[in-house]
């Protein structure tokens, strides 16, 4: 971005700026909406967490019809980084879109710092452990972004994440979280119809991440424990929160969208049936938890990472006239089909997460899905700990937990907040016996 345009707009700001009373400070000047600014400016991208996800997010963020280019990266891991530039270089359809000099790739804990230095917009994508600390960074510098779900591991994170929405709101920044279904065009019809009240008043909903797990990586030799953990991110709670925060956050998510709210209380049961190997960290492979709303209404939520049962990922609504359900159909009492969304040509969710946000920023406009992201993902830790506790879990209570699991700093030569025992397991929670509040 041209540095004079962007004083211009800082001198701008300032005229309306003040410090923010939430306790997490304004540290340093926002640019202002682009509306302004000439047609030829760069909007510059940073990508932290070079993986899977965020390879894929930089090629949309690149595949955008505004002026855009990649200059920084930043990974823990140096093979993670090359790889992932290597990717986006192949897969980017403007390949003159990808300027990261060698200089530009920054590796280690500490290179967020620089990659988000450079940029516009930032992109942050690794395990949910860091997204607080890297939220933090990006907010207070004043950059627009498009991070990941989930928005924490912890309470005491997700009390960041939610003082910092209000530090961004207040910025006019430009958030998107990957909540993916928020820009899907079958979800939006779905809940302009149960927010029209075509189903009725709702009374249950039923939301399902049934399937077979994912990727393990066991320890090699040489590795020390915190580079096993930080590779092996999926099986640490500290990193990751297990499956019912990583991966179901998107159902339960969509519950709390129809509802219009968070729930209330939530009770379950949970454990690990069959990936009971070390490499298995110590996350649950099965939770099932009853939340309820305020009104009453109560979700049922099942997970569950065990190949070989009965798979499902989706959402049922149900209300006093009808019900829908996730494949875009709306039924009524008797289960006649009312409506059903034709599913032909939508646009493809995770390119609409960046389609928006880039246009959102250059027309000035806001989004922030913070606040949102850091409530979906405070159901999901509060469905961890019904399942891990055993017992009733109360929102504020869970919310107000002192429990942290994510460290205050980072090394490699540290270890990491939970240790194996001398034949490499885990202690995994019991229910009736762990505390999590
Ligand atoms: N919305 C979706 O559908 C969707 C799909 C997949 C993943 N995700 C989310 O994306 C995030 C990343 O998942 P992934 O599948 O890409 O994992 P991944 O392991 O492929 O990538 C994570 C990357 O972050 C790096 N990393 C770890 N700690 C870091 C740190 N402190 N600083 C910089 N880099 C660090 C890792 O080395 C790795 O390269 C997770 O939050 C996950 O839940 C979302």
């Amino acid at each position: 971005m041209d540095k004079k345009k962007l004083s211009v707009n800082r001198r701008n700001f300032v005229k309306g700026s003040a410090t923010v009373a939430s306790g997490v400070m304004l540290g340093g000047l926002p640019f202002e909406s682009r509306a302004n600014s000439a047609a030829n400016d760069k909007l510059k991208i940073a990508l932290v967490g070079c993986g899977g996800r965020g390879t894929g997010a930089a090629v949309q963020a690149l595949t955008v019809k505004e002026d855009v280019e990649l200059v920084a990266m930043a990974d823990a891991f140096k093979d993670r980084l090359d790889s992932s530039y290597e990717n986006i270089v192949e897969h980017v359809k403007n390949k003159d879109r990808v300027n990261v000099q060698d200089k530009n790739k920054f590796v280690g804990f500490d290179a967020y710092k620089a990659a988000i230095d450079l940029a516009d917009v930032v992109i942050l994508t690794t395990p949910p452990g860091f997204r607080p600390e890297h939220l933090e960074y990006a907010i207070n510098a004043d950059k627009h972004i498009f991070c990941e779900k989930p928005l924490a591991t912890d309470a005491p994170g997700i009390r960041k994440v939610l003082k910092l929405a209000e530090v961004a709101k207040q910025k006019k920044l430009n958030i998107v979280v990957g909540l993916q279904r928020h820009y899907q065009t079958v979800y939006r019809e779905l809940m302009k119809r149960v927010h029209g009240g075509e189903i009725g008043q709702i009374t249950s909903t039923q939301v399902y991440w049934n399937g077979g797990g994912v990727w393990v990586h066991p320890k090699q030799q040489g590795w020390t424990e915190m580079e096993y953990q930080m590779r092996n991110w999926y099986y640490f709670n500290w990193l990751c929160g297990d499956h019912i925060v990583e991966q179901h956050i998107h159902n339960l998510d969509v519950s709390n969208w129809a509802v219009q709210n968070h729930p209330v209380i939530a009770q379950g049961m949970g454990g690990r049936e069959v990936r009971t190997a070390k490499e298995y960290g110590e996350i649950f492979d099965h939770h099932y938890v009853e939340f309820k709303y305020a009104d009453g209404t109560v979700m049922n939520s099942q997970c569950r990472h065990i190949r070989g049962c009965f798979n499902k990922v989706a959402e049922e609504i149900t209300g006093t006239k009808g019900r829908v359900d996730s494949t875009g159909t709306l039924y009524d009492l008797k289960g006649n089909i009312v409506w059903k969304h034709r599913n032909v040509d939508d646009p493809d969710p995770y390119q609409q997460e960046h389609d928006e946000l880039f246009a959102s920023i250059v027309s000035g406009g806001v989004i922030n899905d913070l606040e949102n992201g850091a409530n979906s993902t405070m159901t999901s830790i509060m469905g961890r700990m019904a399942t891990y506790s055993g017992v009733e879990i109360h929102w504020e209570d869970a919310l107000n937990s002192d429990i942290k699991l994510v460290p205050d700093s980072f090394s490699w030569d540290a270890n990491p907040p939970v240790l194996p025992d001398n034949e490499g397991f885990y202690a995994i929670p019991v229910p009736g016996v762990t505390k999590v509040i």
